[in-house]
């Protein structure tokens, strides 16, 4: 919708029809929001915008993006902040949430002392950022399921003036976001999806959250999207590959479902014996996808066999004979280097962090500093140095995600 003329209803409708398409081929909910986002501020020239997502009785904070505080597609911080809020009348969202209309304000310190809400002027002292127009709509999905709201802040005129929100906009963006809801319901349950696949396959305990898959998600997704901006990828592009790796990522240890609880779960340590017996999981997860033709398989095939090999070779499973379908499949020549697809050196950094900082069966979490040391003395040898090397330089990025995606509610 962005590039686009708006001359008359028809355009408006067409780029709507276009973009709505555009969202419905992606899959990870997050890449979703951000999409969606970006269209609509497009349309309306706001600066600004953030999504809250419905979680029980409050408004998630789920996505922003901000053109004056955060420019490009570099790692971000702010996007894994995590708080709530309640749906009341008091607040902007809140009060959109409970009515289910569209608001528009043109002026955010000048609402009229008679309305229920009042708006939070947390986020500008502490940003320094000016609010002043803002588009409020609810998302709404099939059988009037709300799914969460849209704040677009700050639309701006051809002079870079910032400016109410126009009739337009205010007209042709709702429209919009009730087809981006469904996608976004989509993308929830396709997420929801894979964590109940790796609940089932490597945690086999309903207490367990999930939060550790997210987390390797996450920093899978924002390591590569560094790694492509490095080399000039297209926003567009990235934000695909993205999407897929994301995804991806989070299987990496699907084929632990093939693996006896009394191994996966030792508390302690294993025996070489056993230890066979776990290297297997990555070709259990292989088998999984070979025979799929997305692009999504392909590279969650890539991720799941591949994500325990070493730069410098020495890891598993290598070449593996005589193919991964043989019941009788042996580990084989240790692959290295560039042979390694760029998904699982960029797994491998992630998972391997993860499993260092967090709790396993047999090992207590590590602090940071020595996690860091870990990754960075194995650069060169186990990992990819510049994967080590783009982790180390997004590490804030890292920190929000893991104080993000915690235990207690990760799924
Ligand atoms: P995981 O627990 O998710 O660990 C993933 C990878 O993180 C490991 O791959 C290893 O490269 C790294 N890692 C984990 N803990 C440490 C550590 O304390 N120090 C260092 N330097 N690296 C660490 P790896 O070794 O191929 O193990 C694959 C999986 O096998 C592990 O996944 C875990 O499920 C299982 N496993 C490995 N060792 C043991 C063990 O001693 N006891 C038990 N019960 N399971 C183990
Ligand atoms: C676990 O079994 O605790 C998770 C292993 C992993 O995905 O790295
Ligand atoms: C999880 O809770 O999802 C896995 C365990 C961990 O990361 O510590
Ligand atoms: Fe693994
Ligand atoms: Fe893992």
């Amino acid at each position: 919708m962005g590039d686009e003329q708006f001359a008359g209803q028809d355009s408006a409708i067409l780029a709507i029809l276009k973009t709505t398409d555009e969202v419905n081929q992606l899959k990870d909910v997050d890449t979703i929001l951000d999409k969606i986002l970006y269209e609509s501020r497009s349309f309306a020239n706001a600066d600004a915008g953030s999504i809250f997502l419905v979680e029980k009785d409050s408004l998630i904070f789920s996505f922003v993006q901000n053109e004056t505080l955060f420019k490009g597609a570099g790692a971000n911080a702010a996007l894994y902040q995590n708080f709530g809020i309640p749906i009341s009348e008091q607040s902007i969202v809140g009060y959109v949430a409970k009515t289910r209309k569209s608001l528009a304000i043109d002026d955010a310190y000048e609402l009229d002392v008679t309305l229920p809400f009042a708006f939070n002027k947390s986020f500008d002292e502490k940003s320094g950022y000016r609010t002043t127009s803002m588009l409020t709509i609810p998302l709404i999905a099939q059988e009037s399921r709300l799914v969460g709201v849209m704040q677009l802040i700050n639309a701006k005129n051809d002079m870079g003036k910032v400016v109410p929100f126009s009739a337009e906009a205010r007209s042709y963006i709702p429209l919009f976001c009730n087809n981006a809801s469904v996608a976004i319901e989509r993308g929830i349950m396709n997420r929801e999806l894979i964590l109940r696949m790796m609940q089932m396959a490597e945690l086999r305990d309903p207490t367990e959250t999930g939060a550790h898959v997210q987390r390797v998600g996450a920093f899978c997704a924002e390591i590569y999207g560094t790694w492509a901006a490095r080399r000039g990828h297209s926003a567009k592009e990235i934000k695909r590959e993205r999407d897929n790796l994301r995804l991806a990522a989070m299987l990496h240890d699907v084929g632990k479902v093939g693996i006896p609880d009394a191994i996966l779960k030792k508390p302690g340590k294993l025996t070489d014996e056993e230890f066979d017996v776990i290297k297997m999981h990555t070709v259990f997860g292989a088998r999984l996808f070979k025979n799929l033709t997305s692009e999504l398989d392909h590279m969650s095939m890539e991720i799941a066999l591949c994500h325990h090999e070493k730069w410098e070779g020495r890891g598993y499973p290598g070449k593996v004979q005589p193919d991964i379908w043989a019941e009788d499949v042996k580990m084989g020549e240790p692959i290295n280097g560039l042979d390694i697809p760029l998904g699982a050196r960029i797994c491998a950094v992630a998972d391997v962090y993860d499993a260092l900082a967090s709790p396993r069966s047999y090992k207590e979490p590590f602090a940071d500093e020595k996690c860091l040391g870990i990754l960075e003395s194995d650069a060169g040898t186990h990992f990819d140095p510049e994967i080590v090397e783009i982790f180390i330089e997004i590490f804030d990025v890292i920190k929000a995600i893991r104080d993000k995606y915690k235990e207690q509610w990760g799924g």
